[in-house]
């Protein structure tokens, strides 16, 4: 079965391919300029928005993932904002320490929105995968992307950068929601 993930974001498409390992799936990013426009006000409406978009494309099975990192002590932020939150990610990194510089709870979650898409463009499956910890004060590790380097994973004493890839694709969010999408498929009948 061949399923187009609905991502620009290739460091996303090799988890996905790792996590799924010989389940069958062959994951391949949407053909053409695939550039959503995320304007909606959660996870779950961006991930319909991305996978729609993917569809539009490739009118085959798609599979979105919307995700992003929420701060408690900032309200959830930068959550659906993570990929925006300024403009590199060194940027992004360093404006999050700096707006946590003055805060003693440092507990964070990354979380996943997955949804899939049938080969008639109806959305049948949405989840959600929560991987949660704490933002560390200096960046560690040179795995992973994104937020990775300053997320302290619950229970490990690494940050998500310190962890190898299959570490990370043991217990991420995008981990999480994945494994749930594919029991949903393996129940299709
Ligand atoms: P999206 O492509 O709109 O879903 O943006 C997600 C953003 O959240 C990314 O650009 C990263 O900044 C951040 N993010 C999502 N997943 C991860 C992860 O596994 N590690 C680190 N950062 C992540």
């Amino acid at each position: 079965m061949k399923i187009i993930f609905a991502t620009a974001n290739e460091h996303k498409l090799d988890e996905v391919k790792s996590i799924c390992g010989n389940c069958g799936i062959e994951f391949a990013l949407p053909e053409g300029d695939f550039n959503p426009v995320e304007n909606g006000s959660s996870f779950e409406e961006n991930s319909v928005i991305k996978a729609k978009e993917a569809y539009r494309l490739s009118k085959t099975y798609c599979l979105a993932d919307d995700s992003g990192l929420c701060v408690n002590a900032l309200n959830g932020a930068p959550g659906l904002y993570s990929a925006r939150y300024a403009g590199t990610q060194d940027a992004k990194i360093e404006k999050l320490l700096h707006e946590l510089s003055d805060k003693n709870d440092r507990s964070a979650k990354f979380v996943c929105c997955m949804t899939l898409l049938n080969d008639c463009g109806d959305v049948i499956f949405q989840t959600i995968g929560e991987c949660f910890g704490s933002i560390v004060e200096e960046r560690k590790g040179l795995n992973g992307f994104g937020y990775d380097p300053i997320f302290l994973v619950e229970g490990y004493s690494k940050t998500m950068a310190e962890l190898s890839p299959d570490e990370k694709n043991k217990v991420s969010h995008r981990a999480v929601a994945l494994k749930n999408v594919l029991k949903f498929l393996q129940s299709m009948p």
